[in-house]
């Protein structure tokens, strides 16, 4: 049993302590207040209030359970991770990887300047070769408008920095498409590039005497890459065999575009867990991933596994990520704010790596359990449990109900309120 926790990620036994023993031991490490932790297991975080002023006609709010992936050793650095997900074991297959992880070192990670594209679209042009052209000689005065719309990012080294452009021949005729690249710094950028697409508009029509319809943010984030490597030790894996069958599977995502959306969702179960806890846009998240997989026109697998000349897995992510620590609902969310201090982290690009060294631990360990016993096993028993409360059992009856399931093999609703039935019988009979 764990009494306290130094500034390690490796808690063992965590899994068994009760969610208040293990808000104890994050509040411990990662620093939160009382009033943090509490906003945490209270599991009241967002008020009706500040709901309704997120979005729109607001009735309430729906809670999902948030975990914390253990092990994670990045850049020589341990992370607990905050992950928000609806599904059983994710949560503790991040962790498991990460512990396989952790024998050779870890994560390293990279990550490319935050710089997001905006996109603006110059229709009713019949010589779009020369508009490109005077697009391009106005680089600087374009780029000189877009900067003076956010003097703040600007002063923070962020910014437009360059701008590209390409001729589109499209069914609805030729299209001049510009392409401004803002460093978003800290901000995950919709807004600021957004805003700086609108206010170009109008002098690229000027220049070109075309019309613009769409200014609107790219979010295949090909320039905002995050990048995480590991080697995973082949004993701690299991032995080299399990290191040929991982790279068995890794094979068929690779070659084929039914298993790879499969092997990316794994992915993505690691990377929009931290990206939910944390009050990232998930869903820019998503469309950047699958594009860039895609970008090629084969859809490939975001990461790659091989095998080193000492017999152990060696695995790599490259991923678009999209993500802010100022703006959204990271800056409004509380607990997304606690969240990130769980975290610890200092920059947005720091965030990026996180999420990308958990995005190939989450695949990892995906690839290991379908190569090996399958995922059903270990799903089963959280589904049974599921499936135990979904047809009324509370307390102890959960885990009873589940488990008789689970030795009888017959994991289902009906049976589960049979057992109830039963078991209830039974109490009154004595
Ligand atoms: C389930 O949410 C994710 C997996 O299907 C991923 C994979 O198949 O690689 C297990």
């Amino acid at each position: 049993m764990v009494s306290s926790v130094s500034k390690t990620s490796q808690i063992p036994g965590f899994y068994k302590l009760s969610p208040l023993e293990r808000l104890r031991l994050v509040k411990e490490f990662a620093g939160l207040s009382e009033e943090e932790a509490s906003l945490i297991g209270s599991m009241k975080g967002l008020s009706l209030e500040l709901a309704d002023r997120m979005i729109e006609n607001v009735i309430g709010g729906i809670t999902i359970p948030l975990g914390v992936a253990a092990n994670f050793l990045i850049n020589g650095r341990d992370y607990l991770i905050p992950m928000a997900i609806e599904e059983p074991s994710v949560v503790a297959a991040a962790s498991n990887a990460a512990k396989i992880c952790r024998v050779k070192g870890g994560f390293t990670t990279s990550a490319t300047p935050p710089i997001m594209i905006g996109q603006i679209q110059l229709t009713k042009v019949v010589d779009p070769h020369w508009a490109k052209m005077v697009i391009l000689e106005s680089k600087d005065e374009i780029i000189a408008l877009a900067n003076a719309q956010d003097p703040v990012l600007v002063k923070l080294g962020g910014g437009a920095k360059d701008l590209d452009v390409k001729v589109l021949h499209t069914m609805a005729g030729p299209m001049v498409i510009t392409e401004l690249h803002v460093d978003c710094r800290d901000a995950m950028g919709a807004n600021a590039v957004n805003t700086m697409c609108e206010a170009v508009a109008p002098l690229i029509e000027r220049k070109t005497r075309g019309k613009v319809y769409l200014r609107i943010i790219t979010n295949l984030a090909s320039k905002r890459l995050a990048r995480a490597k590991t080697v995973a030790d082949k004993a701690a894996l299991g032995g080299s065999s399990v290191v040929d069958d991982i790279l068995s599977a890794y094979a068929f995502a690779v070659a084929d575009p039914y298993r790879c959306a499969t092997h990316n969702k794994g992915i993505m179960n690691g990377v929009i867990a931290v990206a939910l806890a944390t009050g990232q846009d998930t869903r820019a998240l998503e469309a950047g991933a699958h594009a860039y997989a895609a970008r090629s026109g084969h859809y490939s697998p975001l990461t790659t596994w091989e095998k080193n000349e000492e017999g152990d897995l060696v695995g790599t992510i490259e991923i678009p990520m999209a993500v802010g620590l100022i703006g959204g609902a990271t800056a409004t969310h509380p607990v997304a704010k606690v969240c990130l201090k769980i975290l610890g982290v200092k920059s947005a690009v720091e965030l990026a790596q996180i999420m990308a060294a958990v995005g190939l631990a989450q695949n990892l360990a995906a690839l290991r359990a379908l190569s090996q016993e399958g995922i059903q096993k270990g799903h089963m028993k959280l589904h049974a449990r599921n499936i135990a409360i979904a047809a009324g059992a509370e307390g102890s009856l959960v885990d009873i109900v589940a488990q008789k399931m689970i030795a009888e093999k017959r994991i289902r609703f009906d049976r589960a309120k049979e057992i109830l039935e039963e078991l209830k019988s039974a109490v009154k009979q004595t």
